[in-house]
C-alpha cells in the first residue's frame, strides 16, 4: 500500500449520508495528496442485515448494531456520525470520551444546549472535530468566499439566501421513522430552520461573519400527521417554512427564505451577496458557476459573468479533471475529507469545527425564538 497513514472509519448510519461520506473516504486518496488514508473498518446501524449489506456494498470490514459497541473498539480511530439530530450530542460525547476523532453531519444539534456539551466535550478530549456542512467546498462557494475575503466586493450591504424544497406538500404523508424523521420534531429539532437554513447560515457566517440579531416567522401548513412509530394522528411541531430578516456585525442586512412547500423546487439552494464594489450569486443547481458582476468593468461591456469554475486554479480543481469539465455534489464530500485529512498532516482544525457550528446552531435557535415571541432576538454569541 501507500506510505499514507491509515485512519480507521466508524460510521454510524447507513442512510443518505452515510453512502455520501463512505463514497469520499473511498475515493479521496486517488485524487488528493494527503497523508492519510481512511480505512471503512466498521459500519453500525440498528438492523444487522441492513448493516451487512451495506458493508458489502461500500467494503467495510465489520458492522455494529449498537453505537457504543462501535465507540468502545480499539480499532477505531474516528467516528462519523450521520445519524438524524437527536443522536448527534449523545454520539460525539461518547466519542469524544473515549478520544476518538468526530466527523459529525449536520445540524451540530437539537439545540444551543446539547450543542455547547458537544463543543465542551471534544474541546476538553482535544480531538480533531468537523461538521458535515458540505456546501463550503462546492468550488464556486469557495471561491465566493475567497473573492469576498480578498475585499473584492468592497463594504458588503446586503446577503439573501434561500433553500426551498416541495416534498412535504402532500397531507397524507406520514411523520416519523426511518425516511421522514425529518418531519418529526423529537427526530429532527426543527423543521426546514435546521435541516435546510442552517446550511444558508452555515455558508452566511462563513462568507459574511457574524449575525447579531434576527427577525423570523414560521409556518406549519399540515398540522396533524399519522406518526409511523406511534400509527396515531399527531400535531406537527416542525416549521414547514420559515423565513427570516437579520443585521450582520458587518453592518450588512440578510433576508434568507426556506420551505419544504415551493412547488417545483426540490433542493434550490440560492445566495447573493452585494457589496458597494461588485456582487456574486450561486445556485445550487448551477454549482459550477458563479455569477459575479464587478462596477470597476468598462461600462460598454460590464454585466454580470458566469465564471465556469473549473480552470486547475479554482478551489479543488486541480485535483480533478481538465478545465471546463465540471464535478458535481458528491465532490464536496471528498473535499472535506481531502481537507480533514491533511489538516491531521499538520495539525490544524477542519472548519466548520464543533464550535463554529455551534454559532449557526445559536442563530437557529434564535430564529425559533424569534418566531415563537413575534419579535426580534439577538443572537447569543459563540
Ligand atoms: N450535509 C448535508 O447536506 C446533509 C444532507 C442530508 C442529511 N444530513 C444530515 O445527516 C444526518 C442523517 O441524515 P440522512 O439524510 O443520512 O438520514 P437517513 O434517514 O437517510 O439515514 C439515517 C441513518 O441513521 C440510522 N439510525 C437512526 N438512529 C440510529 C441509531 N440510534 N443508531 C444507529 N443508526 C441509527 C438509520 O437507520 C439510517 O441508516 C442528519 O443529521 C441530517 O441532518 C446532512
Amino acid at each position: 500500500m501507500s506510505g499514507k497513514k491509515p485512519i480507521n472509519i466508524g460510521i454510524v448510519g447507513y442512510g443518505f449520508m452515510g453512502r455520501t461520506h463512505s463514497n469520499a473516504y473511498k475515493r479521496v486518496c486517488d485524487f488528493f495528496d494527503v497523508p492519510y488514508r481512511p480505512v471503512l473498518k466498521a459500519v453500525c446501524g440498528r438492523s444487522e442485515a441492513q448493516a451487512k449489506e451495506f458493508a458489502e456494498r461500500w467494503g467495510y470490514e465489520s458492522v455494529e448494531t449498537d453505537w457504543r459497541a462501535l465507540v468502545a473498539r480499539k480499532d477505531i480511530d474516528a467516528i462519523d456520525i450521520c445519524t438524524p439530530n437527536n443522536t448527534h450530542a449523545e454520539i460525539a460525547i461518547a466519542a469524544a470520551a473515549a478520544g476518538k476523532m468526530i466527523l459529525c453531519e449536520k445540524p451540530l444539534a437539537m439545540n444551543m444546549v446539547e450543542g455547547q456539551a458537544m463543543v465542551d466535550a471534544v474541546e476538553k478530549a482535544g480531538v480533531p472535530n468537523t461538521v458535515w456542512y458540505n456546501y463550503r467546498r462546492v468550488p464556486a462557494v469557495t471561491l465566493a468566499q475567497n473573492l469576498i475575503a480578498a475585499g473584492r466586493l468592497g463594504k458588503i450591504y446586503h446577503y439573501r439566501a434561500q433553500f426551498l424544497q416541495d416534498w412535504t406538500i402532500s397531507t397524507d404523508l406520514p411523520q416519523g421513522g426511518t425516511g421522514l424523521w425529518r418531519l418529526d420534531a423529537a427526530a429532527a429539532g426543527s423543521g426546514v430552520t435546521g435541516d435546510l437554513l442552517a446550511h444558508c447560515i452555515d455558508t452566511a457566517l462563513w462568507l459574511n461573519g457574524a449575525i447579531n440579531s434576527v427577525s423570523a416567522m414560521t409556518e406549519t401548513f399540515v398540522k396533524e400527521r399519522k406518526h409511523t412509530l406511534t400509527g396515531k394522528v399527531e400535531p406537527v411541531k416542525i416549521d414547514d417554512a420559515c423565513a427570516f430578516l437579520c443585521r450582520f456585525e458587518n453592518g450588512s442586512l440578510g433576508l434568507f427564505e426556506s420551505t419544504r412547500y415551493a412547488r417545483g423546487h426540490k433542493a434550490l439552494y440560492t445566495f447573493e451577496v452585494n457589496g458597494e464594489k461588485a456582487s456574486l450569486r450561486w445556485d445550487l443547481h448551477d454549482l459550477h458557476r458563479l455569477q459575479y458582476f464587478d462596477h470597476a468593468d468598462d461600462s460598454l461591456v460590464r454585466g454580470w459573468k458566469s465564471i465556469h469554475v473549473t480552470d486547475g486554479d479554482m478551489p479543488y480543481m486541480k485535483s480533478w479533471w481538465v478545465p471546463g469539465l465540471q464535478i458535481g455534489y458528491e465532490h464536496t464530500f471528498v473535499h472535506h475529507v481531502a481537507d480533514f485529512l491533511a489538516n491531521l498532516g499538520t495539525g490544524a482544525q477542519t472548519s466548520p469545527t464543533f464550535r463554529e457550528a455551534l454559532a449557526t446552531q445559536a442563530v437557529c435557535d434564535a430564529v425559533l425564538d424569534s418566531a415563537d415571541a413575534r419579535k426580534w432576538e439577538t443572537v447569543v454569541p459563540v
